[in-house]
C-alpha cells in the first residue's frame, strides 16, 4: 500500500527564473571577472558545500547550531505562545529541528525557498516528523518582498523570521539592509526575526575556515567551472585555475576567486574569454560583522536589537531583532 500524500501546502510565487547562461557570459565579460555564488549549489556544489560545514576548520555551522540549542528556550519565552514560525531559505534541517524541538506548539511552519525540489523535500521531511505541525512551503525569491501567506491556526502568536548560516554575509551592504527591511515590513509590529551571523575575528582563523587542508573549499570553488562546462558549451581546464581565498580586513570580508594559472583563452558557447597568467574570477564575497556593527545594520533597517548569543569563543552570533 502506499502511504498517504504527506499534509505540506504548497504555494508557489513563479520566482523570476535565473538564467545560468547569460549570467555566466555577462559575469566573465566584466573587467574583474565575476560569477555569482548562488549557482555553487547545483547537487555536486551542495553534497561539496555539506562536507565543508562538517570540516574542522568550517566553525561555522556547528558553532551556530550549538548556539541555537542553548538560546532555543529563552527565545521560546520571549515570542509567547504558539508562534508562527517562517524560514528564509530551507538550510539544514538540524538547526530548525534544533529550535523546534526546544519550543511548544507552534501556530504553523513556513519555509521559503526558491528551489522548489528542496524546499519540498525539506518541508515533506518535517513534515513527516512533525505530524499535527501545519507546514507551509512557499516557492519564492526572499530577496524581494513577500505577502506570506495566513496559518490556519487563527489564534496563531507573534511571527518569528529565522534567516540561519550566515547566508546574510553573502549580500552585499546594500542587499543585507533591503533584506532586513523587508523583514521587518512582512513581519509586522511585534514580529521578530532570529539571525545568524558570523563575527570579524583573528586573519588566520576565517582564513583557514575557507582554504581547508582536504582541499574541500577548493573543490566546492571549482565545481562552478565543471558546471560550466557541464551545462553550457565550454572547455575550462580545471588543472590550470586554483582557489584563492582570503581575509580583506579593510571591507570585512573573505572574498573567493578562481585563479588563472596561465596566459589562456576559453570558449564558452562560441565566445572566447581571454585569462591573463594571475587574473581571477571573484565567486564569493563571505561578510564579517562585529556584534555592535550587525546590530547598527539591523537598526538602521527598521529592527530593535533584543538580545544577542555568541559562543564562548565569540566566534558566531545569533541575533535576535524586534519590530517596534
Ligand atoms: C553559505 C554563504 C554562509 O560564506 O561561509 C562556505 C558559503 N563558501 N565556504 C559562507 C561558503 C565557502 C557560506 N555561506
Amino acid at each position: 500500500m502506499t502511504p498517504p500524500a504527506l499534509a505540506v501546502a504548497f504555494h508557489d510565487l513563479e520566482p523570476e527564473p535565473s538564467d545560468f547562461r547569460l549570467d555566466v557570459l555577462a559575469g566573465l565579460s566584466k573587467p574583474q571577472k565575476e560569477l555569482p555564488p548562488k549557482y555553487f549549489y547545483d547537487t555536486p556544489g551542495a553534497k561539496l558545500f555539506e562536507a565543508i560545514c562538517a570540516l574542522d576548520e568550517y566553525y561555522l555551522t556547528r558553532t551556530e547550531l550549538e548556539i541555537i540549542r542553548v538560546a532555543a528556550p529563552e527565545i521560546a519565552r520571549l515570542m509567547g505562545p504558539n508562534p508562527l514560525v517562517i524560514e528564509f531559505g530551507s538550510g539544514s534541517n538540524r538547526k530548525i529541528r534544533a529550535l523546534l524541538e526546544r519550543f511548544g506548539r507552534l501556530a504553523a511552519y513556513i519555509s521559503i525557498d526558491i528551489s522548489k525540489d528542496h524546499l519540498l523535500e525539506a518541508s515533506r521531511d518535517l513534515a513527516k516528523s512533525h505530524p499535527g505541525l501545519e507546514v507551509i512551503a512557499v516557492c519564492a525569491d526572499y530577496t524581494t518582498r513577500l505577502d506570506l501567506p495566513e496559518p490556519k491556526d487563527p489564534a496563531a502568536g507573534r511571527p518569528l523570521g529565522l534567516f540561519f548560516g550566515s547566508t546574510i554575509g553573502n549580500f552585499t551592504p546594500l542587499q543585507a539592509h533591503r533584506f532586513l527591511a523587508n523583514g521587518a515590513s512582512e513581519l509586522g509590529s511585534g514580529g521578530a526575526m532570529l539571525v545568524g551571523v558570523d563575527l570579524k575575528k583573528n586573519k588566520a582563523v576565517l582564513e583557514a575556515a575557507y582554504n581547508d587542508r582536504a582541499g574541500v573549499t577548493a573543490a566546492f570553488n571549482l565545481n562552478l567551472l565543471e558546471r560550466i562546462n557541464r551545462e553550457l558549451a565550454a572547455d575550462f581546464d580545471l588543472a590550470r585555475f586554483r582557489h584563492h581565498a582570503f581575509y580583506d580586513e579593510e571591507r570585512g570580508r573573505i572574498e573567493m576567486h578562481l585563479m588563472s594559472l596561465a596566459s589562456q583563452e576559453v570558449t564558452i558557447e562560441g565566445e572566447g574569454f581571454v585569462f591573463a597568467e594571475g587574473e581571477t574570477i571573484h565567486t564569493e564575497n563571505s561578510y564579517k560583522f562585529g556584534l555592535e556593527q550587525f546590530q547598527e545594520m539591523a537598526r538602521a533597517a527598521g529592527f530593535e536589537p533584543a538580545r544577542v548569543w555568541s559562543d564562548p569563543e565569540r566566534l558566531f552570533s545569533l541575533h535576535y531583532l524586534v519590530v517596534p
